[in-house]
């Protein structure tokens, strides 16, 4: 064992698991550059005050689960632990004119206590939106993460949305709420027994049975709602019905930061495990901005973990996220001039070409063309030199070209790169 290993709750993500990453994120990118959003990258770390008051003094992932240091300048500093604090704060600082669009991929760092979907380090696609409190700028980044989880190809997605009110009707129903509890404190779990006045409505995202079970005579959210939070809630769901989006209203979906306000959702992947099943989640936080010390301007956005998807896709059999792949392996047994110039021929063609070093054997070289999964070897000897060929050898089914697995070509020098750039476009 090396003496040292990747911390806990953190992983090396390795070719070919990589593409699929880097195949997650172009998707991504295609989506939200065609609903018009550009690329915002902000700084992993923040003075800890961005997240201490945009995510919330009594949000678990400020109290327990935020990485805090010090610098050599003793700056109070906190790696993020999400980006929508982060993305506000550059609001904030820059004034973009509104409405702005941002996407994002980052990694998030939480001290969560790790198992398989949950990581101390995850990464998260995301998008924020700032300016408008229009509910069709809701519709749109819904459909905006609901059309790149069909890109990608799953299909077992659920959407789960609630409206958690505004400034008007929030402070009654948690006043309403915390009477509820404080009636029912006995019952609670041991957690909630002792914090749920500081936020009741923590008491509502708790998965333990005891609170599950006390919540079910709770006061409804819906039914609390003022008309304005109503009315924008009808016409959020009325825009997911016209672009033919499925949903289903979960009255206890509060989601985990204390930034909302009305618009929460949440997909959730059925083919993992409920505990570790959200993909992306999030909603409308129209008292950040003006937290954070900025105008009072609304905003919405969502984030995506990137691991969760890549489960989710696992989990559904979804193929394709690793690309293309390798076109062709050149194997030179002539001392490497040819592997070295047709390498960068193929490439300038725009065929993805590899190749052996170290002037290895035929044998090694073409066991590594194989391990190397290119569609194409080709093979330079000196026979091949002397004649001003190479000979191209399929090497697997599926190579293209026409040729079949295991039939070999010799093709002009001169004009191989074009011939293959033909073959696998
Ligand atoms: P969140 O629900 O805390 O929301 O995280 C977003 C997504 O990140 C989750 O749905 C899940 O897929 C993934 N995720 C979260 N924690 C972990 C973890 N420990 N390990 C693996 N994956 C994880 C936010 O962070 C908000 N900033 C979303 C948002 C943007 N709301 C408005 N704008």
């Amino acid at each position: 064992m090396s003496a040292f290993q990747a911390p806990t709750g953190t992983r090396d993500v390795l070719a070919p698991e990589s593409a699929q990453f880097a195949t997650l994120v172009a998707r991504f990118s295609r989506a939200a550059g065609l609903a018009g959003y550009g690329l915002v990258v902000s700084p992993m770390f923040e003075d800890a005050g961005v997240f201490r008051r945009g995510v919330g003094e009594a949000s678990e992932v400020v109290t327990k689960e935020m990485y805090l240091f010090e610098d050599r300048s003793g700056r109070s500093l906190a790696l993020r632990p999400e980006g929508t604090a982060s993305v506000v704060r550059a609001f904030v600082q820059h004034r973009p004119p509104v409405p702005w669009k941002a996407w994002y991929v980052t990694p998030a760092f939480r001290y969560e206590r790790p198992q398989a979907g949950r990581y101390r380090q995850h990464h998260q696609l995301g998008v924020e939106a700032i300016g408008t409190e229009d509910p069709d700028l809701d519709v749109e980044v819904v459909a905006l993460l609901a059309g790149f989880y069909e890109a990608v190809g799953l299909t077992r997605v659920e959407l789960t949305v609630n409206s958690m009110g505004d400034s008007a009707c929030m402070p009654g129903y948690r006043a309403s709420l915390a009477a509820y509890l404080e009636a029912h404190e006995a019952s609670l779990c041991d957690e909630h027994r002792a914090t749920w006045s500081r936020n009741p409505l923590r008491v509502l995202d708790c998965k333990r049975p005891a609170c599950v079970a006390v919540r079910a005579g709770a006061p409804s959210l819906s039914d609390a709602l003022c008309g304005p939070c109503t009315e924008h809630f009808a016409r959020f769901v009325a825009g997911l019905d016209a672009l033919g989006i499925a949903w289903r209203r979960d009255d206890a979906l509060v989601r985990g930061l204390d930034y909302y306000t009305r618009t929460t959702f949440e997909f959730s992947a059925l083919a993992l495990d409920a505990a570790q099943n959200a993909v992306g989640g999030g909603g409308r936080y129209d008292g950040l901005v003006e937290r954070l010390g900025g105008p009072a301007v609304p905003g919405v956005g969502f984030g995506s973990g990137i691991e969760r998807v890549l489960l989710a896709c696992a989990a559904e059999r979804v193929a394709g996220l690793e690309g293309p792949g390798l076109d062709v392996f050149v194997v030179d047994v002539t001392g490497g001039d040819a592997a070295r110039d047709l390498t960068s021929e193929l490439r300038r063609a725009g065929v993805a070409a590899d190749r052996a070093f170290d002037g290895r054997s035929l044998k090694s070289q073409l066991k590594q063309a194989d391990r190397s999964g290119a569609r194409l070897a080709c093979i330079v000897g000196p026979d091949e030199e002397a004649s001003g060929v190479v000979t191209v050898r399929w090497m697997r089914k599926d190579a293209g070209g026409g040729g079949s697995h295991g039939r070999q070509e010799r093709v002009e020098r001169a004009q191989v790169a074009a011939a293959i750039a033909g073959w696998t476009r």
